[in-house]
């Protein structure tokens, strides 16, 4: 299976931004995180970040016939973006939130998730070490699913 994990606005700046909220493991090694963890599931993983919500949504469409499932960290989008809900519905693939942080324990404003409806699960709150675990949750999803 192939997967792709899609990083939204501002997790470039993992590691120097708010540590204390996110942890001070940079989005680099978490590329280097995921990518041992696809080796030991025996799934194909592409990591992409951006900080554009179109270039995000470009991307969920490209997946289509390429990829078997995505993990999407949509950052702040995840609170705002009905296009981005939108692209989620559009493309047919199985789609896990994810997200560092337990958004359900900060700001109201991070409680509604626009992309929870349309994914298969969401996994929050477990900083870096949510990656891996939610390649282990879609690759299991793939293998009963897909
Ligand atoms: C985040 C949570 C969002 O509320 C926030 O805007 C982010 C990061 C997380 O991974 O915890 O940018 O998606």
């Amino acid at each position: 299976h192939a997967i792709l994990i899609l990083n939204g606005p501002n997790l470039n700046l993992l590691g120097t931004r708010q540590p204390e909220v996110y942890g001070p493991t940079t989005l680099q090694d978490i590329e280097a995180i995921c990518a041992a963890k696809a080796i030991s599931l025996g799934v194909t993983v592409e990591f992409v970040q951006s900080n554009h919500e179109g270039v995000l949504i470009d991307r969920l469409h490209a997946a289509r016939g390429v990829f078997d499932g995505i993990i999407l960290n949509a950052g702040a989008y995840t609170h705002t973006s009905i296009a981005l809900m939108d692209a989620v519905s559009s493309i047919m693939l199985p789609v896990v939130e994810l997200h560092l942080s337990n958004i359900h324990a900060r700001e109201a404003f991070r409680h509604q998730s626009y992309i929870a409806p349309v994914a298969i699960g969401q996994i929050c709150g477990f900083g870096a070490a949510g990656y891996p675990l939610a390649m282990e949750a879609l690759t299991g999803y793939l293998g009963t699913h897909g």
